[in-house]
């Protein structure tokens, strides 16, 4: 099979964050969730084994207590740090509830311990299946939003949805159809500017 790299590097650069142009009404088709966790679930893994498990929810009750623990926790955060609520983080949490489907990239495990190797090796077996299945999104069109914020409050989670013990959350994606949303790449600092070759800080090819 030939790859269309211009395709792939398309869908890997312009994965963006869609909270305002989102269809609360148009509901997303489960068929197209199961085939993007099907791919998220050929990310890497590490030795502990395929311990991810996605949880999707569509039913308004969970919804909606999911939806005003996020706007508690995001007002809180905007508070601490004397921020007023962008608009584009309004647009969603006001909406969150009535997102056709919220994803929840869960582990069942912890960390062995707070050696960062064993934190590297743990998240680094979940992480990358959660931007896979993002990008599996961003494929097909649907959009979504990396959200971690709810991992603040992994037991009141983990009480509305009946998520076991020693089970953690780690990134919700709120999905819905895009609506009228371009995504483009977004600025970044070039590669060249943070690639060093050979030894750290050698920075000429
Ligand atoms: C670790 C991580 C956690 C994030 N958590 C949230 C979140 O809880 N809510 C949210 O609206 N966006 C969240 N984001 C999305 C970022 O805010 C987003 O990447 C940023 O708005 C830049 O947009 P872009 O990714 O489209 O360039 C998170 C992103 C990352 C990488």
């Amino acid at each position: 099979m030939n790859i269309d790299v211009d395709q792939v590097d398309e869908v890997l650069s312009t994965a963006r964050s869609v909270r305002k142009n989102l269809d609360f009404d148009r509901p997303v088709d489960r068929q197209d969730l199961l085939d993007c966790i099907d791919v998220a679930v050929q990310a890497p893994v590490g030795l502990g084994g395929e311990n991810w498990r996605f949880l999707v929810v569509e039913d308004p009750k969970p919804k909606q207590e999911i939806a005003e623990l996020y706007r508690e926790i995001l007002r809180r955060i905007f508070k601490e740090r004397g921020m007023e609520m962008k608009p584009t983080h309004r647009a969603l949490s006001d909406r969150l509830h009535e997102i056709p489907a919220m994803i929840f990239v869960c582990v069942d495990g912890v960390p062995a311990d707070e050696e960062p190797a064993s934190q590297i090796g743990f998240y680094g077996s979940i992480l990358p299946a959660a931007w896979s299945l993002m990008l599996a999104l961003r494929a097909r069109n649907l959009g979504t939003t990396w959200t971690s914020l709810l991992s603040a409050r992994q037991e009141e989670v983990a009480r509305i949805l009946g998520m076991p013990e020693q089970t953690l959350l780690t990134v919700m994606f709120p999905v819905a159809h895009l609506k009228g949303a371009t995504l483009r790449r977004a600025k970044r600092v070039p590669a060249s500017e943070v690639t060093f070759w050979n030894r750290w800080g050698e920075q000429s090819i």
